[in-house]
């Protein structure tokens, strides 16, 4: 059976593909912070947490962090940079379909779209589990693609861009049936030699998340268009969707 997407393209090709899209992580945690206020020594978990963009800066700054991934590829990149900057994360190799500890956390991160890969009853699941996982109090912190920016475009949309690597075409189209958005990168390298990746996002609007983090047992505090805070409007590039529990 051919495995789905999220098994595969989560490799050493990632960081090129993708790469360009990141902004500064050690700016994004001030960022993140600033948002939600999390405690001294709080358990932080980063769900798909990647090569520990994030995780380590956290870790940084006194938190007790555990990343969550499932590609080993990636951990592999996140364990081989902890070691070498002395960073203390727990990385954990799991599916966030599964990745339950009762009341083990007090704040959840889901950065650079890492959520809406499955289904609606998984994707369901994940936001279960995050509910689960939180202690009374603690926070979750969603940081997503914006919804409304890409429905309300027609066909879709195609950019390409120069990177330090080559030049990089990105076109997304969204599916209007089914609310999944689908991207290819595409990077041609100086030589000619094309590496490309695909994926196919569930993107839910700011009424659905809401319906399902209370289903999860938690509820929306904020919704901003980036993680600097700024408000979230129609044209924003993200929604970051802030929960709390109890
Ligand atoms: C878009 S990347 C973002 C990584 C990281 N948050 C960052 O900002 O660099 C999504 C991450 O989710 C991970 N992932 C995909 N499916 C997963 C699953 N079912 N369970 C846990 N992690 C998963 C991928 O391996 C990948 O590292």
């Amino acid at each position: 059976m051919k495995r789905p997407w999220y098994e595969t393209i989560f490799d050493e090709r990632y960081p090129e593909l993708f790469g360009p899209l990141e902004q500064d992580p050690e700016e994004e945690v001030a960022q993140i912070v600033g948002l939600i206020p999390i405690p001294p020594g709080a358990a932080v978990a980063d769900l798909g947490c990647g090569r520990g963009r994030h995780a380590i800066p956290l870790s940084r700054r006194g938190y007790r962090v555990t990343g969550v991934d499932l590609s080993e590829k990636m951990l592999r990149l996140a364990r081989e940079r902890a070691v070498r900057e002395g960073a203390a994360v727990e990385w954990v190799r799991e599916d966030m379909r599964e990745f339950v500890r009762p009341a083990a956390f007090d704040v959840f991160l889901s950065l650079f779209s890492s959520f809406g890969y499955f289904g609606d009853v998984e994707n369901q699941k994940v936001l279960d589990n995050v509910g689960r996982s939180l202690k009374r109090g603690g926070a979750l912190l969603l940081d997503l693609r914006n919804a409304r920016k890409g429905l309300a475009g027609e066909d879709g949309m195609e950019t390409t861009v120069t990177v330090p690597t080559g030049r990089l075409c990105m076109r997304v189209r969204m599916d209007h049936a089914t609310g999944r958005a689908r991207a290819e990168h595409e990077l041609v390298r100086p030589d000619g030699i094309r590496i490309s990746s695909a994926f196919d996002v569930r993107i839910y609007s700011e009424a659905d998340l809401d319906r399902m983090i209370v289903t999860a047992g938690m509820r929306v505090v904020a919704v901003h268009g980036s993680l600097d805070g700024a408000p979230f409007h129609v044209g924003a590039e993200r929604m970051v969707v802030v929960a709390k529990k109890g």
